[in-house]
């Protein structure tokens, strides 16, 4: 059956709620839908009440953001599918992009060592071989009841007849008009050759929907093997990139299982490797657990979290990279004896950096995108995914209309040198053919300790006691957004609303920084900051989680969509 977007818009007003910017959280008793751009977070709610379950859901959203959100939302970029099945099946699905096997660890170096500005992240030669569409279509594959054809159809509805341009895309695309000026097809596709897309106008992709409806045909083979990969390849040839028929041919999902932590009774289900988060968010967690956290965003609870982010990301820097080339203690950073010890030096030394590295640049705007779905039957999916930078590396794939990721720069251009979001990176993050590049992406689920009642009989949802599903955009600070909103719910008792909106901090390792959100912080809390030793920099907001909390009791779902974007929750 094919339905009009008007039909999936009345279709989702009709028996849905949902909020942009309400200051409650959405509740609903089945399914919900938070992401960051409302006609997919509709997509994904239109699939659930169609009978797919939350992976033909989060495939469904996927493959929409790719058409509304063009910033991030993506099928020339990648990321990492968490998935946990109402029968505690779990799955990472790592569709993360990898160096083209002719890339090698100086590619980014001139002649005399240094970094060349910018060849990581703008243009052919930053573009890692795309996992998206490879990654969505496994998921739905194992997972997923529907098949790759329903749940693409939202998508292809709105790139061929096209979504009304929000007041936050139109401004996204004029504040990228110099990147997306550079390459003629990206010209042409999302400035409409030099005439950018008003409010409310329409946006039609006829040549995505043409890609999408190829995808959902026949299947990823057509993307990574048929003509989606030699559009890919000319594309390549004629800019200068790397990526080949081969690269793509070769290109493999990894269905990892993912890292698991536990916190105050909580388990904690989250990123493994190639990605950073999940490996610092249970070390960050481990550290915390015994700690009277006191009062949120107070100067103790300040110090107590900056202190120990600091030392998580120093262990990122160290020790981040793919393990499938490199190894990477994750058994000992995740351990509750280090936890111990890195307690002991926060608790007994004062914030004063011990650090000697390089000044880094200044921050890039970037853009990933974060979200979260649950479904009545308790099956949870927290997807992050990402072109990298806003737009990716500006390249639209010749006649096939869609972005291309800038995923290299995540790599280690050079150690010691910063990457675009002021990360240093360290020799097990050097490029190599084939090889994933260190990502902070962490998508989350928090599982709660079973209910029973007196005569200890599990309550009605111990199939599925899921408490949390979350995740965040924003580069490195992801990890320390996704710390924080967890911490609002389980320590601090805020609904997941209040949670998501909270103010936030962000701190590092280098630059030797504690980065606040330029509101929600008293003079007198950050004259306590700097006189402790902090050096405070104000800057714009960190993050932009969306995150679903279950009710214990009642298994009620309720949704928020962070108020730091333009997202939506929708539940039913
Ligand atoms: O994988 C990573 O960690 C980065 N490529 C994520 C980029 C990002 O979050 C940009 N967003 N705002």
């Amino acid at each position: 059956m094919r339905c009009t977007t008007l039909q999936l818009l009345l279709a989702s007003f009709v028996a849905c709620s949902s909020s942009g910017q309400a200051f409650t959280p959405v509740a609903a008793r089945h399914g919900m839908v938070v992401s960051s751009e409302a006609h997919a977070s509709r997509a994904g709610i239109e699939i659930l009440q169609s009978g797919g379950n939350a992976v033909d859901a989060a495939v469904a959203v996927g493959f929409a953001l790719a058409v509304t959100h063009p910033a991030a939302g993506n099928i020339g970029g990648g990321g990492f599918m968490l998935i946990r099945m109402n029968n505690g099946e779990t799955a990472f699905i790592d569709y993360r992009e990898e160096a083209p096997a002719t890339a090698s660890r100086d590619m980014y170096l001139d002649p005399h060592g240094q970094v060349i500005p910018q060849a990581s992240i703008v243009g052919a030669k930053a573009v890692g071989i795309p996992g998206t569409a490879a990654g969505l279509a496994l998921a739905e594959k194992r997972y997923g009841k529907l098949g790759l054809g329903r749940v693409m159809l939202p998508a292809i509805v709105l790139a061929e007849d096209g979504f009304p341009v929000s007041y936050s895309l139109s401004q996204s695309l004029r504040e990228k008009e110099r990147l997306l000026s550079k390459f003629p097809e990206t010209r042409h596709i999302f400035l409409r050759d030099g005439n950018p897309y008003q409010p409310g106008e329409i946006f039609r992709q006829p040549d995505l929907a043409r890609t999408l409806k190829l995808v959902a045909r026949e299947g990823p083979d057509v993307f990574y093997k048929g003509s989606i990969a030699q559009a890919i390849a000319d594309t390549m040839r004629d800019y200068g990139g790397l990526i080949t028929t081969e690269d793509l041919a070769q290109y493999e999902v990894k269905v990892r299982q993912p890292l698991v932590g536990r916190f105050r009774g909580y388990t904690i289900l989250t990123a493994p490797p190639p990605s950073s988060g999940g490996i610092a968010l249970i070390e960050m967690l481990n550290v915390l657990e015994p700690l009277d956290l006191g009062v949120p965003n107070s100067f103790h609870s300040i110090h107590l979290m900056a202190e120990t982010m600091r030392r998580a990301y120093a262990d990122r820097a160290a020790y981040g990279g793919d393990a499938d080339f490199v190894s990477v203690p994750v058994a000992g950073l995740t351990s509750r004896s280090y936890a111990a010890k890195l307690r002991d030096e926060i608790l007994s030394s004062k914030p004063e950096a011990p650090v000697t590295a390089g000044r880094p640049h200044a921050f890039e705007s970037g853009e990933t995108t974060h979200y979260s779905v649950v479904d009545a039957e308790g099956n949870a999916v927290a997807n992050t995914y990402t072109l990298n930078g806003a737009y990716g590396s500006g390249v639209t794939v010749e006649g096939a209309g869609f972005l291309l990721n800038d995923e290299m720069d995540d790599f280690t251009a050079k150690p010691g040198t910063p990457n675009m979001f002021g990360l240093i990176q360290g020799e097990a993050n050097v490029i190599a053919p084939h090889k994933r590049p260190l990502s902070s992406m962490t998508p989350t689920i928090v599982l709660r300790e079973p209910t029973t009642d007196a005569a200890g009989n599990l309550g009605p949802h111990w199939a599925s006691p899921l408490r949390l599903v979350l995740g965040s955009p924003g580069g490195g600070t992801i990890i320390s957004t996704v710390l924080q909103v967890l911490l609002n719910v389980l320590v601090f008792n805020m609904d997941v609303r209040e949670a998501v909106t909270a103010p936030r901090f962000h701190h590092q390792w280098m630059p030797d920084k504690l980065f606040l959100e330029p509101w929600g912080f008293s003079a007198d809390t950050q004259q306590k900051l700097r006189e402790a030793g902090y050096k405070l920099e104000m800057r714009g907001l960190i993050g932009e989680c969306q995150a679903i909390a279950v009710a214990p009791e009642t298994g009620w779902r309720f949704g928020a969509a962070d108020p730091r974007g333009d997202g939506e929750a929708v539940g039913y």
